[in-house]
Parts: C-alpha cells; structure tokens; sequence
C-alpha cells in the first residue's frame, strides 16, 4: 500500500508516495526523476546503483524506500556541491575514465565515501575500497587514477 515517505536528497527535503518496500533505486529514478543512479544488476551484486545514505554507500537496488525516512541520501546529482564531489568529478573528466560509463556513477558514489574518510590513500587501498563494483568495460585502470588525482588534488598536492 502507498504512503507517503519523507527523506532528504542532495540537500532537499523530498516526499513520495510509494509502497515502502518499493526500492529506493526505483523512488530516485521514477518518483524523483534522479536518473543518474543506475539500475543494473538489481541484486545487490554490481554497485552500479550505489547512494549515500547518512554518508555510507549502500546499494538501492535492494534498500527499501522506507528504510531511508527521515535520512539524508545523495546520489551523483549532488557532487556539485561539495569539494570532495568536484575534485572527483573534474578528475574522472580530466582523466576520461570510464568508457560507458554505466559503472561510474556507483564508483563515484563509493570513491567519494572512501575520500572522505581516507587522507592520501595508495592505489591499492582505493582498488580494495572499489571491490564491491564491477566495469564491464574494463576502464578500472583510469577509474583508480583519476581517484588518485582527486585525492592528491583535495591534499593540496599537483594533479598529475
Ligand atoms: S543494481 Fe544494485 S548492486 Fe547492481
Ligand atoms: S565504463 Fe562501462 S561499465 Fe564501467
């Protein structure tokens, strides 16, 4: 049955009207119109439809819509907002990452997570942070140095 569920997005206060075992994936895209999360495996395996919840990456392919009320949720539509969301953005720009671009907008969402909370990290420490998402396309190569050039960009060092 529908009721109206209340959470925050990108910033906004945000109500749908929706069965609250509804996805979130599906609230965000159809109720919303946020349709940068991306629908992919739709069980919990892909990351591709990865938000922030509360600032924690979860996957909303299978997080029901009303277990974020009340919460605060950013999707990729929020990244302009922040100095963590531009410096990623602008490095995976920079560094033309990706190549479908399917895969990205869940990377992003976990690269920023992982940024947030992780001063100066090494390659290897931002692949494991990364190993709950598949490319399909293969692009991880200049997936892992564009994060490289947000971090060193957000430390104060040169991009490279
Ligand atoms: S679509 Fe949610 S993990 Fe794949
Ligand atoms: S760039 Fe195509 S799936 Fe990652």
């Amino acid at each position: 049955m529908a009721t109206e569920i209340e959470f925050e997005v990108n910033g906004g206060r945000q109500r749908v009207k929706e069965d609250g075992a509804t996805p979130l994936l599906l609230a965000l895209r159809n109720n919303l119109e946020l349709r940068g999360t991306r629908h992919g495996c739709a069980t919990g395996n892909c990351g591709a439809c990865a938000v922030l919840v509360e600032g924690r990456p979860v996957t909303s392919c299978n997080t029901p819509v009303e277990a974020v009320a009340g919460l605060t949720v950013e999707t990729i539509e929020g990244f302009e907002r922040d100095a963590v969301g531009k410096a990623l953005l602008g490095a995976f720009m920079n560094e033309q990452a990706g190549q479908c671009g399917y895969c990205l907008a869940g990377i992003l969402i976990r690269a920023k997570a992982f940024l947030v909370n992780t001063k100066s990290p090494s390659r290897a420490d931002i692949a494991e942070a990364l190993d709950d998402h598949l490319c399909r396309c293969g692009a991880h190569h200049r997936i892992l140095t564009a994060i490289e050039r947000a971090a060193n960009e957000l430390s104060g060092g040169q991009a490279a």
